[in-house]
């Protein structure tokens, strides 16, 4: 290796060279493949760098400019696919720095001036994080309005409610999607948590003790948009906690997606047929002509494990790690991306499938009907006319007993058949334990009825206004 003005890609830095580091060795220990991903953040990381050490008069203005002017070039090339990512590299950072050296000679070798790839890498990762954490939340939130679109008009849509997957008492389908935009409101306000404590700066940090460079830390955080530097160096280059807390907010919002395309799977079968998925959103079988498989639901639900896998595979990687940096650290990204990715695409994927089926009414009302949901109010109903509730317990039971001999609903029932069992029982029977009162009886904020749904949904609206996608990003 001889330093000279017309530096080849593969000369221009040792960490460049295949020929003397074993190529099998070269290939193990490579990140190219992957944190090319980054080459965005990792050129913006840069472009801070070194505006910050002419600040500081560590290099001259001229210098910086020919650097800047050069690493933007290279970032836009690299979009417009006119300059590729040399595979041979070991990693993004030392393709990035080979190329600007290349194009213009000593000058591009002040780039890496009181840096390391260890507070680099940090930084690439946390910007690429912060993005994706950004990204996350504008796909959630559609997804909300796509949910209370649907609770609006399905205010008195009613449908049984289950308990251990048994009808139990009937609700409405707005109060059931209302269940899940409580779940991913909260999974929203994880991503705000996570850019708040995640969102300091660890450029400046060196390898592992900072550097003998007059930086200013507060500078390049503030031009990366940071609240400021990180307060430990060791803490900053082998910090991955937010890496850990994202990977368990997606874990979160897998397992919410997860638990609603169960629910959709079960309700678009032949035997609930509470809704239609699209045809857009549905797929067939190779040999059976009949079907209609809810494919994307099904995926959705099984992508679930593979996310909770990246969350607990980083967890383990991150056990045993000493300070500082240790190279275990690279495995962090493969399976962060594959998981940021993943969660994306169930997100958007779910948020069409929802939005375009078509949702059976009577069916859910039907089956509301047939499963004595209407039990509890009924023995409420005795209640209120002065029978002890273990009593009326008791008569509603041997009424389901003697509907079920008959194979009729409570509503189906005489007076008489009432009567013989309880005199208490008059002719109003019938509307205390009708499906609409049923439902719109309950209506303390929280519950299904119509008044207290539609308070939630004003709530949930004034909610969504004052907590635009990303709001977090002050
Ligand atoms: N590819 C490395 C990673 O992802 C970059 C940091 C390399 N640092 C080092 N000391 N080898 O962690």
């Amino acid at each position: 290796y001889t330093a000279s003005n017309t530096l080849s890609l593969h000369d221009a830095l040792p960490i460049c060279f295949t020929k003397e580091t074993n190529q099998l060795v070269h290939n193990f220990n490579a990140s190219i493949s992957f944190d090319q991903k980054f080459f965005k953040q990792d050129i913006d990381g840069s472009i801070a760098h070194v505006t910050m050490l002419a600040k500081q008069h560590i290099i001259t203005d001229d210098e910086k400019d020919v650097i800047v002017n050069e690493l933007k070039n290279i970032k836009q090339q690299i979009i417009d696919g006119k300059l590729e990512i040399d595979q041979s590299c070991e990693d993004i950072h030392s393709f990035v720095e080979a190329t600007l050296i290349e194009r213009t000679g000593d000058v591009g070798k002040k780039l890496h001036t009181g840096r390391s790839r260890n507070d680099q890498v940090a930084l690439d990762m946390k910007l690429y994080t912060r993005d994706e954490v950004i990204e996350t939340d504008h796909l959630l939130t559609h997804l909300l309005e796509t949910i209370l679109k649907i609770m609006e008009a399905n205010t008195d849509t009613y449908m049984p409610g289950f308990t251990h997957l048994q009808k139990a008492q009937p609700l409405t389908l707005a109060h059931h999607f209302g269940a899940y935009f409580e779940m991913f409101k909260r999974d929203r306000s994880r991503l705000a948590d996570i850019y708040d404590r995640m969102n300091y700066c660890p450029l400046g940090s060196g390898a592992l003790a900072g550097t003998t460079y007059p930086l200013d830390r507060a500078y390049t955080a503030e031009l990366l948009h940071f609240y400021g530097p990180t307060l430990n160096s060791m803490d900053s280059v082998s910090d991955r906690d937010y890496l850990i807390e994202f990977l368990s907010a997606l874990s979160t919002i897998m397992m919410h997606l997860s638990r609603f395309s169960e629910e959709i799977i079960v309700w678009n079968t032949n035997e609930y047929q509470f809704i239609e998925l699209d045809d857009a959103y549905s797929t067939g079988s190779s040999i059976m002509p009949q079907k209609k498989n809810p494919d994307i639901a099904e995926l959705v639900r099984g992508k679930t494990g593979r996310v909770y896998g990246a969350l607990v595979s980083l967890l383990t990687t991150m056990k045993g790690l000493p300070l500082a940096y240790n190279k275990d650290m690279q495995e962090d990204k493969e399976l962060t991306f594959d998981a940021i990715d993943t969660v994306k695409g169930c997100i958007q994927l779910f948020d069409g499938m929802i939005d375009t089926m078509r949702i059976n009414k009577d069916k859910m009302a039907k089956s509301a009907m047939n499963g004595f949901t209407n039990a509890t109010d009924a023995a409420d109903y005795l209640v209120k006319h002065g029978v002890p509730f273990r009593d009326a317990h008791g008569i509603i039971g041997q009424l389901v007993l003697y509907c079920i001999d008959k194979g009729i609903a409570l509503d189906d029932m005489s007076l008489e058949e009432f009567q013989a069992i309880s005199p208490v029982f008059k002719e109003d029977i019938y509307d205390a334990i009708s499906l609409k009162t049923c439902v719109e009886m309950r209506n303390t904020i929280g519950a299904p009825g119509i008044d207290a749904m539609k308070q939630v949904i004003a709530l949930n609206e004034a909610y969504l206004k004052e907590h635009p996608a990303a709001d977090f990003v002050k």
